[in-house]
């Protein structure tokens, strides 16, 4: 591990601008992109395995979380992020916020925005919800989950902790499975994950998975024995009942035995293969414990870790960009900047 001053120092080496305003997609980031947050995000996990864990990136900025939908590890991560880079951190859920007494979505946004954020991150039910806020707001805004539309920053920690157990993410084969039709996960993972050179496959039942996915640049298979074959990661997704219309599974008990990950169906896969979930699992529902908790193979711990640094990258990245772009202290800016490594598009 880097030692302490030589990773704050590391950091600022590493600290350029956010590519864009706002974070609301995949398709914010490209392949030129990419690389140096990953190497910024990498610095930051060293960071957080200090004992101290407190810089000055974001002193005086506001970072406003409001989510609209259930959350544990992107809320609490944001907010650790948030607070490990210096900024002052607000919490707004739907149910302590005036959209329970009828607040239209765009009202809620004007009236924060008139506070004077710097940054919103946003999870709601809707997709594009976070996309239309950004177009109301004068701060940046970042999506943390937008109905079955995005997750950007759990594909960006998901590359992360591919990149750190892997070294390169380009070649390598990774499955997608499960629930893929009402996922986010999976479709910010295409993306990203596409976008570094891996091959992605997606596999499950034919009701899981949209008609359209075979046009996604990826395979489509609905056999987990024939689409587990030479695979180097598995992740595996969380049924989503409560997006679902209607029953699109025979039970759970039948779906586990067709589509949940246990050490026979991961044999399927390239011996030594890893395991992703994004979380929350439902054990013995599309993922079985013996592999989840089994560190030899499981990930899933380490993308929880993974998603503080990410998320600590991003705002710190789009706080330099905000100050890049303020004249009042455009001095204060580092260069280069990631805007100026993005190839035309
Ligand atoms: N992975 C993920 O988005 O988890 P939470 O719903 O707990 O934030």
């Amino acid at each position: 591990m880097t030692q302490p001053a030589a990773v704050t120092d590391l950091i600022h080496e590493r600290l350029a601008p956010f590519p864009r305003d706002h974070f609301l997609s995949a398709g914010d980031l490209n392949a030129a992109t990419v690389p140096p947050l990953l190497d910024l995000a990498d610095a930051f996990v060293d960071f957080n395995r200090q004992s101290s864990k407190s810089l000055d990136l974001m002193r005086g900025r506001t970072v406003m979380n409001l989510f609209f939908e259930n959350s544990t590890r992107t809320s609490a991560s944001f907010e650790i992020a948030a607070k490990r880079l210096g900024a002052d951190v607000t919490a707004l859920s739907p149910r302590t916020s005036s959209t329970a007494k009828g607040e239209t979505l765009i009202d809620t946004a004007a009236t924060l925005n008139a506070m004077k954020p710097d940054v919103l991150v946003v999870r709601h039910s809707a997709s594009g919800a976070a996309a239309l806020l950004s177009q109301k707001v004068g701060c940046s805004v970042v999506n943390a989950g937008d109905g079955r539309h995005e997750h950007p920053t759990q594909a960006l920690l998901d590359l992360l902790s591919l990149r750190r157990a892997f070294g390169d993410v380009g070649g390598l084969t990774v499955a997608i499975c499960g629930d893929i039709a009402h996922s986010r996960v999976a479709r910010s993972n295409v993306a990203l994950l596409s976008m570094m050179g891996a091959r992605v496959r997606l596999i499950g039942p034919p009701t899981l998975v949209p008609g359209d996915a075979d046009r996604w640049g990826c395979e489509v298979f609905h056999d987990m024995r024939e689409g587990l074959q030479g695979v180097e990661v598995v992740m595996m997704l969380r049924l989503q009942l409560e997006r679902m219309e209607g029953a699109l599974v025979p039970s759970t008990r039948e779906y586990f035995r067709f589509w949940g990950l246990d050490r026979e169906k991961l044999g399927w896969a390239r011996p030594g293969a890893k395991v992703m979930h994004p979380g929350p699992m439902n054990r013995g529902v599309e993922i079985d414990s013996d592999v989840a908790d089994d560190l030899t193979v499981s990930l899933i711990q380490d993308q929880v870790e993974m998603g503080v640094a990410a998320r600590m990258a991003v705002l710190a990245a789009l706080s330099v960009r905000r100050e890049a772009d303020d004249p009042s202290t455009a001095s204060r800016s580092p260069s280069p900047s990631l805007r100026d490594r993005e190839e035309t598009r």
